[in-house]
């Protein structure tokens, strides 16, 4: 039996695009979370609408990959940018995804105020130990972009007409951020290209089960040049990873 391709949305503009593009669909429910199985060339793909966040992103990823055992994992949607180089209708893929709220404070006694500058990334995959006592938490995780994934969504750059496709770096957090400072300091900390709220999230579901995943976000906003919210780019994400999955579908 094949194993079918993956393709996770958080919210309903982010996933029914695709859906509507199967052939041959079932629903199936687990939670609050909707699976679509279907083909696309005659080849199984399931579009997962996971919810928004985090948390429904790793329990959404992790019964999926127990029920489907998927062969790859797409996780799609819109994002914020971080770099002004970046604008609206851009995409980015995701050669690294980290997380951007895993994070320990410095040490300060009452009335010595927060200083958010300050804070120290937090890696809760460096050891069995307190992650806020081991120093080698001290440090950012960055999962890797499959690729396999990341050679067939370069392949198909050129159907995306509305913006450019370039390599990035994903940062998620159940955060929104609409500080051009802060996003400023996670840009030159952690080299975000964009932010979003649950590609590495599915990145470490992924990578504990040693699934490949690439993450592929579409800027909807992005506060460091001025660009204004837009809806529509989430259906235009989509249409280029239907791309993307039918070129990777052919090498397989
Ligand atoms: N910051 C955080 N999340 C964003 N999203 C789009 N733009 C941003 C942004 N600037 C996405 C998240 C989440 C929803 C709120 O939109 O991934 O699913």
């Amino acid at each position: 039996k094949q194993r079918p391709i993956l393709i996770e949305g958080p919210m309903p503009i982010e996933a029914e695009k695709f859906a509507d593009r199967l052939k041959n669909v079932k629903e199936e429910k687990a939670g609050t979370f909707e699976f679509y199985l279907g083909t696309v060339d005659n080849y199984p793909v399931i579009v997962a609408k996971t919810g928004k966040g985090m948390e429904n992103t790793a329990a959404a990823t992790a019964v999926a990959i127990e029920r489907y055992n998927p062969i790859a994992i797409i996780n799609q949607g819109t994002s914020g940018g971080h770099d002004p180089d970046l604008h609206v209708f851009d995409i980015v893929l995701g050669e690294r995804t980290v997380n951007i709220g895993s994070l320990k404070t410095p040490h300060y006694q009452e009335g010595e105020g927060i200083h958010p500058k300050e804070w120290i990334p937090m890696d809760l995959m460096a050891s069995e130990g307190s992650a806020g006592e081991d120093p080698d938490a001290e440090n950012i995780r960055y999962f890797k972009g499959d690729k396999g994934l990341l050679a067939a969504a370069k392949a198909v750059k050129k159907e995306h007409e509305k913006g450019k496709v370039v390599e990035g770096t994903i940062g998620s957090a159940d955060v929104w951020n609409n500080e051009v400072d802060r996003i400023n300091w996670f840009h030159e900390n952690y080299g975000t290209s964009v932010e979003e709220m649950e590609g590495a999230a599915g990145a470490q579901i992924a990578k504990a089960y040693d699934v490949p995943y690439l993450g592929i976000r579409i800027l909807s906003n992005n506060k460091t040049n001025g660009g204004e919210y837009n809806p529509d780019t989430a259906a235009a994400n989509q249409e280029y990873v239907y791309e993307v999955v039918k070129k990777y579908i052919s090498k397989l």
